[in-house]
């Protein structure tokens, strides 16, 4: 198949460049807006684009379409990179996908902002905000799974769910497990209860919250073992006796990142909801956009740690950064992460935040 895929990408250009060429009348049969890409480096780099991500398009119409959108979202990445300087852009796996191909394929955080105070979870009491730790990385203390793949489903509000309870499950037994985003994708159905058309819906988006309130009422979560992830809705196969890990009591998090930092010091990860529009360029470093807004929130993503000194912008010196688990597979990103500015409520991340509630 790959082999296939390779040699179709690189007979094709060479046909038609050469057809060009040799055959005006041809030329006219087969003209296609994007014709004037073929033989550029831009097709040289889509090219090993191609190679590296084994992408396979079954036309030529297709590819021809391809090339062209991979070609704007280089200018993309450029327009990024001068509005994220410290963070790096370029081609990524969704470089052949439009801007909203990639949002309905890739994000999946729904009903934007939720009303927080009637989302059926409480709202955690402050914490002491004093002597918190310079860093921390949950990665290290060994609760966190490895990077998972939503593919092309908008399920990234199932990952950011059983990635908080992953971190739970851990600090309650010292066990880390997977579990079982399938389960949430087939079986909850459960809706926001100050919005009613925001529900939870498998491959088509979802809340973090509305999955809590499903989990503590099906009364926990089977492993990904047990019933393993598809990254396609279907019929609802849970099965009560095999639940590996219970939850008891989720809770909002203040706005305030200095509140999320000490909840996260103390009880685990948490999950957020974030406006992804910088993630589908990036490559690596701290992303802190000059322009970022917070009313798109449309991922769903788990923050596993934080840094205080990771980067500097010119001379600001170093500036503090949030260290984000992703569900879009290992070779997205820092190896499946983001890194985000912290401070700042960039990019909503502190708009939508939620996590476990440790009992005494
Ligand atoms: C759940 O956590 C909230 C804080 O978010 C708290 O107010 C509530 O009492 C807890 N419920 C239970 C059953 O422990
Ligand atoms: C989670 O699943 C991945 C992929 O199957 C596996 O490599 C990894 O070891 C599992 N992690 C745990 C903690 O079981």
């Amino acid at each position: 198949m790959k082999g296939f895929t390779l040699t179709y990408a690189a007979i094709l250009s060479t046909l038609l460049t050469c057809a060009i060429r040799a055959n005006p009348i041809i030329q006219q049969v087969t003209d296609h807006p994007n014709n004037h890409l073929l033989g550029t480096a831009t097709e040289l780099k889509f090219t090993s684009f191609i190679q590296k991500h084994n992408k396979q398009y079954s036309t030529r119409e297709e590819y021809l379409h391809r090339l062209g959108v991979f070609y704007k979202n280089i200018a993309r990445a450029a327009e990024h990179q001068l509005l994220d300087p410290s963070a790096v852009h370029g081609v990524t796996p969704f470089s052949d996908l439009t801007e909203d191909e990639f949002e309905s394929m890739y994000l999946g955080v729904k009903g934007g902002v939720g009303d927080v105070e009637s989302n059926g979870l409480g709202m955690a009491p402050e914490m002491d905000v004093e002597g918190l730790p310079e860093d921390i990385d949950w990665r290290d203390k060994g609760a966190v799974t490895d990077v998972k793949m939503q593919g092309t489903c908008g399920s990234c509000w199932a990952f950011s769910t059983t990635g908080v309870v992953e971190g739970a499950n851990f600090l309650a037994t010292g066990q880390l497990r997977n579990l079982s985003e399938q389960q949430l994708v087939d079986c909850d159905h459960t809706c926001d209860p100050s919005e009613k058309d925001a529900c939870d819906s498998g491959c088509s988006g979802g809340l973090m919250t509305n999955a809590y309130n499903y989990l503590m009422k099906a009364g926990g979560i089977q492993s990904e073992e047990d019933y393993p992830y598809t990254g396609k809705s279907g019929e609802c196969m849970f099965d009560p006796k095999k639940i590996v890990a219970k939850v008891t009591n989720f809770t909002n998090i203040p706005a305030d990142e200095d509140q999320m930092a000490a909840h996260l010091v103390k009880h685990g990860p948490l999950a957020v909801g974030l406006n992804a529009v910088f993630m589908q360029t990036y490559i690596g470093g701290v992303s802190c956009p000059l322009i970022c807004s917070k009313k798109r929130v449309n991922h769903g993503v788990l923050i596993v740690g934080y840094g205080s000194k990771g980067f500097s912008i010119l001379r600001l010196g170093n500036k503090p950064y949030w260290i984000i688990k992703n569900s879009w597979g290992r070779t997205w990103g820092e190896h499946g992460y983001y890194k985000l500015c912290r401070g700042s409520g960039m990019c909503g991340m502190n708009t939508m935040v939620s996590g476990f509630m440790t009992h005494k």
